[in-house]
Formats: C-alpha cells, sequence, structure tokens
C-alpha cells in the first residue's frame, strides 16, 4: 500500500512516514521543503521535490506512483503570519489543497486524510472540546483548515471521496527512539521554545500571561505527541480501507497541562535554568483548551500512549542534545538563534 505523504519533510510527516513504514505502508514523501528538511526523511524513503502550488508536478507524481491513499500535512501553520498575510495563506492552504484534490481526482486515489486543529473551534464554549462543538475559527490559518474541511465535506458527496480530518490540538514531543531529529527552525509551540531557552540560544522564554483563571495564572493545553498523531494516521487510513464512512475526530489527551508547570517540569529534566518572563497575554489566547477525543477512541480504537509531560519533555530534549552534539562541530550559523 503506497501512501502520498504530502508535507512529509515536516515535524509531523516525518513522524507519519515512519508509523507508516512500520505498519506495513510504503510512504512516498512530496514536499517544497519550504519548512521541512531532507534530514527528516529516511534514506528508505521515496522523495519527490515539489509544490502543491504546480499541478502538473502533482499531476505526475500521481501518476508515477499510483497511491493507494494521501495523508495531506501541507501547509503553512503560524496564526499570527496567517493574520498579517491572509493571501500567502489561501495560496498555499487553500489553492494547493484544491490542486491536490485535482490530482487525487483525476488519478482515482481512494482515500484522503487530512491535518486539521484544534484552531477551527476558536474560544472554547464549553470543556472538553468535542467535534460537535461550533467552529468559530479566531484566526486566518484555522479558517483556512476549516475550509479544506469543507471542500472534502463537499468532495466527498459529489466525488465520493473518502477521507478523515484530524484535528490535533497541541502537537509536541520527538520520536522516543531517537531517529527522528530535524528541529524545527522557526518554533513558535511551547516545548521547542522552552528547549531553545534551555540550550542557550534564546535569552528567556516568554510567558504570555499569568493572570488567566488557571491553577497558577497561565494558560492550560492539551499536548499530543507527534508519535500519538502518528499513530492516529495509520489507523484512519486502514479505517477508510476497510470501507468506513468519512470522519472528522479529535487528537488530544483530555488532560491540561499549564506553561508554568511544563516549564518546572523541563527545567527538571533538562537539569539547566530555564530563564523567563511574564509578558501580556497575546490576541486570541484563551485560558483552557482541552480536547476529548472519545470520538477518536470508538471509531478508531485510537488512544494517546506518550502524551505524558515527561515522556513529552524527554523526548524533546533528546533530539535538542542530540543536535547539540553534532551541532559541537559545526559552525554557530546553524543555530536557530544565530540567524536571528
Ligand atoms: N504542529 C502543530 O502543533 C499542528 C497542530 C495542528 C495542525 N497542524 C498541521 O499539521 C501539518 C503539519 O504540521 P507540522 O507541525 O509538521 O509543520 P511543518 O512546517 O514541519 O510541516 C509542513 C510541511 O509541509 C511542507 N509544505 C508547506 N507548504 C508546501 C507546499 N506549498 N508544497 C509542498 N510542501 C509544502 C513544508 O516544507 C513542511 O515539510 C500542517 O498542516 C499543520 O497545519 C500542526
Amino acid at each position: 500500500m503506497r501512501i502520498w505523504v504530502v508535507g512529509g519533510a515536516g515535524y509531523i510527516g516525518s513522524h507519519v512516514c515512519k508509523a507508516l513504514r512500520r505498519a506495513g505502508f510504503e510512504p512516498v514523501v512530496f514536499d517544497n521543503l519550504s519548512t521541512g528538511s531532507r534530514e527528516n526523511i529516511a534514506p528508505e524513503t521515496l522523495f519527490r521535490e515539489g509544490d502543491i502550488l504546480d499541478t502538473q508536478a502533482l499531476l505526475k507524481t500521481a501518476r508515477e506512483f499510483r497511491f493507494d491513499g494521501v495523508v495531506h500535512l501541507a501547509a503553512l501553520k503560524a496564526p499570527e503570519e496567517s493574520m498579517r498575510n491572509p493571501e500567502l495563506y489561501s495560496r498555499n492552504n487553500i489553492i494547493g489543497t484544491l490542486n491536490l484534490l485535482q490530482a487525487v481526482l483525476e488519478t482515482g486515489i481512494p482515500h484522503f486524510v487530512f491535518s486539521s486543529t484544534a484552531a477551527v473551534y476558536g474560544t472554547p464554549e464549553y470543556l472538553p472540546v468535542d467535534e460537535k462543538h461550533p467552529t468559530h475559527p479566531e484566526n486566518y490559518y484555522g479558517y483556512t483548515k476549516l475550509a479544506i474541511e469543507g471542500f472534502l465535506e463537499w468532495y466527498g458527496r459529489l466525488k465520493g471521496l473518502k477521507y478523515g480530518c484530524l484535528r490535533y490540538f497541541n502537537a509536541a514531543g520527538y520520536d522516543p527512539d531517537g531517529e527522528i531529529q530535524g528541529l524545527e527552525q522557526h518554533p513558535v509551540n511551547l516545548l521547542p521554545v522552552v528547549m531553545e531557552t534551555a540550550m542557550g540560544w534564546r535569552p528567556k522564554l516568554q510567558i504570555f500571561g499569568d493572570d488567566y483563571p488557571t491553577r497558577d495564572g497561565t494558560c492550560v493545553r492539551d499536548y499530543i505527541h507527534v508519535t500519538d498523531l502518528a499513530a492516529a494516521h495509520v489507523a484512519a487510513l486502514e479505517d477508510l480501507r476497510k470501507g468506513g464512512e468519512s470522519f472528522t475526530l479529535n487528537l488530544g489527551t483530555g488532560f491540561g497541562i499549564t506553561v508554568k508547570e511544563m516549564l518546572h517540569k523541563a527545567q527538571e529534566i533538562t537539569g539547566r535554568p530555564i530563564p523567563f518572563e511574564i509578558t501580556g497575554r497575546r490576541p486570541g489566547d484563551t485560558a483552557t483548551v482541552i480536547a476529548s477525543s472519545a470520538e477518536a477512541k470508538a471509531r478508531l480504537g485510537w488512544v494517546a500512549r506518550h502524551s505524558d509531560p515527561d515522556t513529552l519533555l524527554r523526548s524533546t530534549w533528546k533530539a535538542y542534545q542530540a543536535h547539540e552534539a553534532v551541532s559541537s562541530n559545526r559552525s554557530r550559523d546553524r543555530h536557530p538563534l544565530a540567524r536571528s
């Protein structure tokens, strides 16, 4: 079973490829390497460098491999950037996906698994957030994902495409086996930023507000390990292959941890000081976001197995330490901080 992993050179895509290989699928990566890296592609995985804005490259690849399914992860994903430059997000995320769907339909690929996000919900009206929760994205990035979910629903109705939309909550962690070590280049999520601070690449961690109505005043989030996310993609493809109907599912743990709790645990695990400062709240941030993944369990038999804070932090620290060991022999300008 050959799976087209579009965006497979990225952070989550590389873990998806590993899970697919382990489950007996043959992933083929298609990626323009804009935020992903070759380092993330295992030597045994076939790779075609290409852009989802290039309709000919998409068709050529689809015809060359005659795929049995697609996992579509290629997107720009920075909420703040999407508010400054919505046209860029329309082009890359929406038009790119429509191009991909065109190639999928033209070549008769039957199954489509899509990386969606908790950002489609906006500020929670109740907790935990389940799939019936209203969708009111508060940033343009989240809107692009919701729009794509809508296209999939219509293509399902009109063209018979079978799809699975997976709404990830806060993706975090690294391969616990230490095989995938490509670090994100300009991370915005908490764990890599904490690790960059522990490495001394950033002077301090900014905590955006400590006056929220939570245990310690900092925001509560539901962190889900990439290895768990990857397993859900395999389960999603297997379910669709068995003839399952299309679905939209949350992927989270149902448990929340505050920014300060994560920071203290990171200090323990890294054994390094992680200086921080409290700055003002960021617009759009909400006190607590926690997922209900009861549907994913019921439908796919999927549960999070690697998403406890200890595993999240230890696996991430391992990847940063491996990078430190390798880069100690390289010039300093390979480090993210040195470029900024
Ligand atoms: N990381 C998270 O917390 C999170 C949460 C929810 C959803 N997601 C979604 O998961 C997916 C993967 O995210 P990630 O964290 O691995 O990000 P990433 O940036 O590491 O991966 C995205 C990959 O897509 C590729 N890509 C982007 N635009 C492309 C284009 N036009 N043509 C071809 N390739 C292109 C990039 O080079 C990269 O390899 C994204 O769709 C993202 O929106 C991520």
